[in-house]
């Protein structure tokens, strides 16, 4: 079945799951270089953009380049989830998507994110009120129920079908599961054959084959990945890849690798500043150079530096010398240096 969200058609999609703290405007434009097809902002509190808060704003921050793209918003209250959907609309999403997934205790115990899964009739209401309040699509994301006893999923989705949701995404655990366990796509399919609006599925996709597969074996219109995108962002281009001819296409060069970290490191500097910039990708970097043999020093090495500067000039380095071994053996060197200087300025015993 095809998704649309406004004049966007998509069919059989790659989607990066939002993910707070990751899924910020940078990562997201590396993710739809490499094949990324709908994507969502982190997750954003209805109080705080009622509120006015500066945070919750930045986080609706979308480039052109993005769409399709939603912006997806929680919350307890309806009349502030109301008011914040008008709110998200005008920042130019092509949807927006109620967070009725989130397990962490601050967000669920206090009955928002995922602790709507136990008041399903207020989580029903609360999906009519923002598809009145706003002219966008709008869809939701949530788990298979509040607890292996309570899985509720296919009536959720039959009843927020019938409220004029226009697409689910459903992680494939409970909230007593956290991410604990395996995501469970069995639900998921069973959900997918009760209702008629096109259904996400998410949870573990960590293999490029995988997401083709799974979009086939369990009949969902479009996968969703998370973790995998981090580990591996270039899961959604191996991922066409893997449909169009069957194969897994090698690991990235060395040179595409470090091309898009520095395009990344850019991206995060210019929105964050370099100093939070810098510091905020190093859960980034393994990701990136997942694989390369000998790399763990030149990581760690990276993952200390706080100028964007160095970060290029050791980017530029790795680039430029093709066995990684001697690079390090550069590294290593550099530091002894480094190490005999301070001793000798301090006064130490090394
Ligand atoms: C660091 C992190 C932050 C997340 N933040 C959000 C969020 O803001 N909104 C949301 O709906 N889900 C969030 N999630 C859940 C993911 O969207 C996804 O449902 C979950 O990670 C399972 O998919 P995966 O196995 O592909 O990672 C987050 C997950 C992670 C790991």
């Amino acid at each position: 079945m095809t998704i649309k969200y406004g004049k966007y058609e998509i069919d059989q999609g790659l989607f990066l799951a939002p993910m707070e703290d990751v899924s910020d405007y940078p990562f997201r434009m590396i993710c739809k270089k490499l094949g990324a097809d709908v994507m969502y902002s982190e997750f954003i509190s209805s109080e705080a953009l009622i509120r006015d808060a500066e945070k919750a704003f930045k986080k609706m921050t979308i480039k052109p380049e993005e769409h399709p793209i939603g912006i997806q918003i929680y919350g307890n209250r309806i009349e502030a989830m109301v008011e914040a959907a008008q709110i998200a609309e005008e920042k130019g999403p092509d949807f927006i998507d109620i967070n009725f997934g989130c397990p962490v205790k601050k967000v669920a115990l206090k009955g928002a994110g995922s602790g709507l899964l136990q008041d399903i009739p207020k989580m029903i209401k609360m999906c009519e009120a923002v598809v009145r309040a706003t002219e966008l699509p709008v869809t939701a994301k949530t788990r298979l129920g509040w607890d292996a006893e309570n899985i509720q999923i296919t009536e959720i989705a039959k009843q927020m079908e019938g409220v004029g949701i226009e697409a689910l995404a459903i992680h494939g655990r409970t909230r007593a599961q956290q991410y604990k366990g395996e995501a469970d796509w069995e639900w998921i399919a069973k959900t997918k054959q009760a209702v008629n609006i096109p259904i996400i599925g998410n949870g573990d996709i960590i293999e490029p084959q995988q997401a083709i597969e799974y979009l086939d074996k369990y009949g969902v219109d479009a996968v969703m990945i998370g973790r995998g995108a981090i580990h591996n962002p270039w899961i959604f281009r191996d991922a066409k890849i893997y449909r169009e001819t069957g194969i897994v296409p090698e690991l990235p060069t060395i040179e595409e690798r470090v091309n898009i970290l520095k395009q990344h490191y850019l991206y995060n500097v210019e929105y964050k500043g370099e100093k939070r910039g810098v510091k905020e990708m190093r859960k980034h970097v393994s990701g990136y150079l997942k694989g390369l043999p000998h790399i763990a020093k030149f990581r760690a090495r990276m993952v200390r530096i706080d100028t964007l500067d160095e970060i290029i000039e050791m980017l530029e380095m790795l680039k430029a010398t093709p066995h990684i071994k001697d690079l390090i053996a550069r590294i290593d060197k550099e530091d002894n240096e480094a190490l005999k200087m301070t001793c000798s300025t301090e006064g130490d015993i090394c």
